[in-house]
């Protein structure tokens, strides 16, 4: 079969590979339907410890983060509900030796590192979805087990943002989304999101009263730099700032020591397969479920902006869109 695999420069090509015909114990084989292009596939292809310690590539070095298929087939142990199931993919979930893809023909993975998706869904619609969606399941997780009662989401119309919001509703977590601009307020809006300022001149002093009031103390951080030190000074007393991503690119965050004593201010980074829910089987697998149950919430689709085939890899890791929509290879 076809696979995009790393080369020991750590580019990428379209290399040929033996296609896996029996499921280990454990794993199942997907026929893939598309693979969205998600910004830890550039991150970590660039600097493969961007988040600690660099993940195992499989045999072939395929590379790869997210995808959804179709089920073509369980190994011994998986349970029977996946069988022939379309699903939506996230490799670091679960790591073993014997796996191989996403970024290629059929995959072979352990079966926790897949959401059953419902029927009457598109597979395509999430083919980049698992990993933001259990980014943000993850993190509520981690932030009520230490004690949080609200969240600000700093990349408010982010898709690991709009699945925060999503989630966080249900379990009614009172979430604060900053963004860019009306138009992302005003969509925000139309979905049923209820706080959602704009970071325009002065909204500091909005999410200063709100945070205050929601007692929102734990902060999302999709975006780092400028957006987080002009934001620190509003954060209410006792906030933990976790950062996640870096939208706002190489510029520094920066912070009064001051402040830092005066609010008990703390900071981490959060990383979804360091988390717990991620970790330990069992809460995976919880986690799983729960999802499934969710997962044909539209804030949990993938924004699909262009599709490429995948000898067309260069182009399809160099696109970008206006509006954050992905590339996404198609099968
Ligand atoms: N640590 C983890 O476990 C983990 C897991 C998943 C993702 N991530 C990271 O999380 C970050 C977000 O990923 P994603 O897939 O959710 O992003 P995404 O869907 O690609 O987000 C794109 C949207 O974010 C908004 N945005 C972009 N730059 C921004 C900025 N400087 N300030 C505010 N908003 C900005 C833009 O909306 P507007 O144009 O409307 O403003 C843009 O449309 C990435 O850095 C990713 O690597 C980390």
């Amino acid at each position: 079969m076809k696979a995009i695999c790393v080369t020991p420069d750590r580019e990428l090509e379209v290399r040929d590979i033996p296609t896996p015909i029996e499921p280990a114990p454990g794993h199942v084989l997907i026929d893939m339907d598309a693979s969205a292009i998600n910004h830890g596939d550039k991150t970590f292809l660039r600097m493969p410890t961007a988040a600690g310690n660099a993940l195992a590539l499989g045999p072939h070095g395929v590379w790869g983060a997210s995808g959804a298929g179709r089920v073509v087939a369980v190994g011994a142990g998986v349970p029977l509900a996946y069988t022939g199931k379309q699903v939506a993919v996230y490799r670091s979930l679960d790591r073993s030796p014997e796996s191989v893809g996403l970024w290629c023909e059929r995959a072979h993975v352990p079966y926790t590192t897949c959401l059953i998706l419902p029927d009457h869904v598109r597979a395509r619609d999430y083919c980049g979805s698992l990993v933001n969606v259990m980014t943000a399941y993850a993190f509520l997780e981690e932030i009520t087990s230490a004690g949080h009662k609200g969240v600000i989401v700093t990349a408010g119309n982010s898709a690991t943002g709009h699945a925060l919001a999503s989630l966080a509703r249900r379990r009614n977590i009172p979430a604060i989304l900053l963004v860019r601009t009306t138009a992302a307020r005003d969509a925000l809006a139309r979905l049923g999101v209820e706080h959602v300022i704009v970071t325009t001149e002065g909204f500091n002093d909005r999410l200063s009263v709100l945070s205050a009031e929601l007692g929102a103390t734990a902060v999302f951080d999709g975006v780092g730099g400028d957006l987080l030190t002009s934001i620190a000074p509003a954060l209410p007393m006792n906030s933990t700032i976790y950062f996640y991503g870096f939208l706002g690119g190489t510029a520094p965050f920066s912070i009064q020591s001051v402040l830092f004593m005066m609010k008990n201010l703390s900071m981490k980074r959060f990383s979804n397969f360091e988390s717990r829910t991620v970790k330990e089987q069992a809460r995976l697998v919880a986690a799983l479920k729960t999802l499934e149950g969710v997962i044909d919430d539209s804030m949990f689709t993938t924004r699909i902006g262009k599709e490429f085939h995948r000898d067309q890899i260069r182009l399809a890791m160099a696109y970008e869109s206006a509006d954050g929509a992905k590339a996404v290879l198609v099968t």
